[in-house]
């Protein structure tokens, strides 16, 4: 008996242990920094979890933010901000940003002059950004106020600058979440994540893993080009980021503080490469089983009967097309045996044929895990990409900007895709490939390949990303998977030092030795003389 109730406040105990070691799990109280697109889509998807576990967030929100809706009735707060420029200067931008990338696609002639526009264009991105960063932290009566509301973390994703920075004002630990940053310059200087060039490719370079001589000579000079154009403007934050904090520091030195890293990525998606403890790769966080589609919806896919229906959308940054092109896809859609839902919120084009039906918007998640989808055309964006692997659906690329040429060349690659040039694109392109990525079944093969090994983790992206940033909220840091690395000048991190010591001892022992020979030598012939005179 006595034993019996030992036992039993033993493991009352343990418990108690327990719980005080593992600490308060719920109800922390998360600072979201913001950030506009289909980055923003994904932000949302942790925070609906997070408030779901019972934590309380609130978004900073700028009030031109084109994505972010302040809603009084939402789960999450929102602190407002005003910036001094209007919407519609971000929306210029990124419609610049796209043109440019669709008029000059960048090739091997064209590279340097892309990437010198490409400088400009972000150097504007980056004068709206601090814009932002002054308007939230010269704001004392928003700073005090944040201050006061005891914030365990932040979220922020380092596309959209100075999140970083706001967190180390308010004594927050924070934690990126990100796609990418071009090159992953911002990963490998300031998260000191290894990319060895011989197989990892570089951001925008459309390379693979498997690399030819002249493929590694592209990804070398893609990694420093993209380094030089993209860290030009680091100099400028650098001083900001050191008047801010009162003390000398940089940019990098600040972003590489962040705790944890999660990756909007994983290796059904990405190619294997070499990481570190705090890098997690969470991609496809966002994905979803299929919901029942609205009734109109599922009518018009359930007509379709045996061919199925084909998922047509550009994302939600490409608005509208010219009329030659929006005719040129529905000539193409028109001549599918499938039914056809396209995402377009231009002017209806012509020749849209009776097939076809266009939506300001569609539940793409759930047409993508409907039964009868065959295939998603898509501009390519990660979100899309994960859809598509997650439920198995082979795709047929039309990639326009940024990440959206690596996507596809990655899921081509794996065997599950299908590239189409949106500049040459003709008719007959779309729907051959359109009919290639249904009639050949090795996509579909590939993309249930892909769906398998999406599906079978031990823990799922979502759930890895919540418990990450619960981590860190109970403690206050994971300072215990950060690298040495940080610590280290670039030359102690490549042993530079170490290697020019070590040469240069090696120099002065072969340098001794030749003049022992010599002298040797030259006295042994000296004796020699002497002996035959
Ligand atoms: C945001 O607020 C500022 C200052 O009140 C104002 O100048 C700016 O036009 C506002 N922007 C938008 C998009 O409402
Ligand atoms: C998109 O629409 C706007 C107005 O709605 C128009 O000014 C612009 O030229 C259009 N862009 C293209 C590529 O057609
Ligand atoms: C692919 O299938 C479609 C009908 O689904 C057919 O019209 C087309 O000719 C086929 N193409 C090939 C190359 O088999
Ligand atoms: C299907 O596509 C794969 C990959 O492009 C190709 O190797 C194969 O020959 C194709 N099969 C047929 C029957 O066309």
């Amino acid at each position: 008996m006595a034993a019996k109730a030992s036992s039993s406040t033993k493991c009352l105990q343990l418990l108690v242990f327990q719980v005080a070691l593992v600490g308060p799990v719920c109800c922390g109280n998360v600072l979201v920094w913001p950030t506009e697109g289909s980055h923003w889509l994904n932000v949302q998807t942790v925070i609906r979890e997070l408030i779901r576990r019972g934590h309380s967030v609130t978004v900073l929100v700028s009030n031109a933010s084109l994505f972010i809706q302040p809603k009084a009735e939402a789960a999450e707060r929102f602190e407002v901000f005003n910036v001094p420029f209007q919407k519609d200067t971000i929306e210029n931008l990124i419609e610049e940003i796209v043109a440019l990338w669709l008029n000059n696609r960048p090739t091997t002639l064209t590279f340097w002059q892309f990437y010198k526009e490409l400088g400009k264009l972000s150097k504007s991105w980056h004068q709206l950004n601090r814009q932002m960063c002054d308007a939230v932290l010269t704001n004392q009566e928003l700073m005090a106020h944040l201050r006061g509301s005891g914030y365990d973390l932040l979220l922020s994703d380092p596309v959209t600058l100075c999140g970083d920075l706001v967190a180390l004002k308010l004594a927050v630990p924070f934690v990126y979440s990100l796609r990418f940053s071009p090159a992953s310059t911002v990963e490998r200087h300031c998260g000191k994540i290894p990319a060895p060039p011989s197989y990892t490719p570089a951001a925008l370079s459309e390379l693979t893993d498997r690399m030819s001589f002249s493929e590694r000579i592209k990804n070398i000079v893609s990694y420093h080009l993209q380094d030089y154009v993209f860290q030009s403007y680091w100099g400028e934050w650098d001083v900001y980021y050191s008047k801010i904090l009162g003390r000398p520091t940089t940019l990098c030195e600040t972003m590489g503080k962040a705790e944890i890293w999660l990756i909007r990525t994983y290796w059904d998606f990405e190619f294997p490469r070499p990481f570190l403890p705090n890098f997690e790769f969470v991609g496809g966080l966002h994905c979803q089983p299929a919901k029942p589609l609205p009734k109109e919806m599922e009518e018009f896919v359930q007509s379709s009967g045996e061919h199925g229906v084909v998922v047509f959308s550009l994302g939600s940054m490409v608005y509208n097309l010219t009329d030659e092109k929006s005719n040129v896809i529905a000539r193409a859609l028109s001549q599918l045996p499938q039914k056809v839902l396209w995402r377009y919120k231009g002017k209806k084009p012509e020749a849209l044929g009776s097939n076809t039906r266009t939506y300001d918007w569609i539940p793409q998640n759930d047409l993508l895990g409907h039964p009868l989808t065959k295939a998603f055309i898509t501009h390519g964006g990660t979100n899309g990409i994960y859809e598509a692997i997650y439920h198995g659906i082979p795709l047929v690329g039309i990639p326009m900007f940024a990440d959206q040429h690596d996507n596809i060349a990655h899921m081509r690659a794996k065997g599950a895709a299908v590239e189409l040039d949106f500049g040459t694109m003709k008719t007959e392109d779309l729907v051959d490939a359109v009919n290639t990525v249904i009639n050949n079944s090795s996509y579909k093969e590939n993309a249930l390949r892909l769906s398998k090994i999406h599906h079978d983790q031990p823990i799922t992206p979502l759930d890895r990303a919540v418990f990450w940033i619960e981590f860190v909220m109970r403690h206050k840091g994971a300072k215990h998977l950060r690298p040495a690395a940080h610590h280290l000048t670039w030359y102690q991190y490549h042993c530079l030092d170490v290697l020019a010591f070590l040469f240069t001892c090696a120099a002065i022992a072969v340098f001794i030795l030749v003049k022992c020979c010599l002298f040797c030598c030259r006295k042994r012939g000296r004796i020699a003389k002497r002996k035959k005179e």
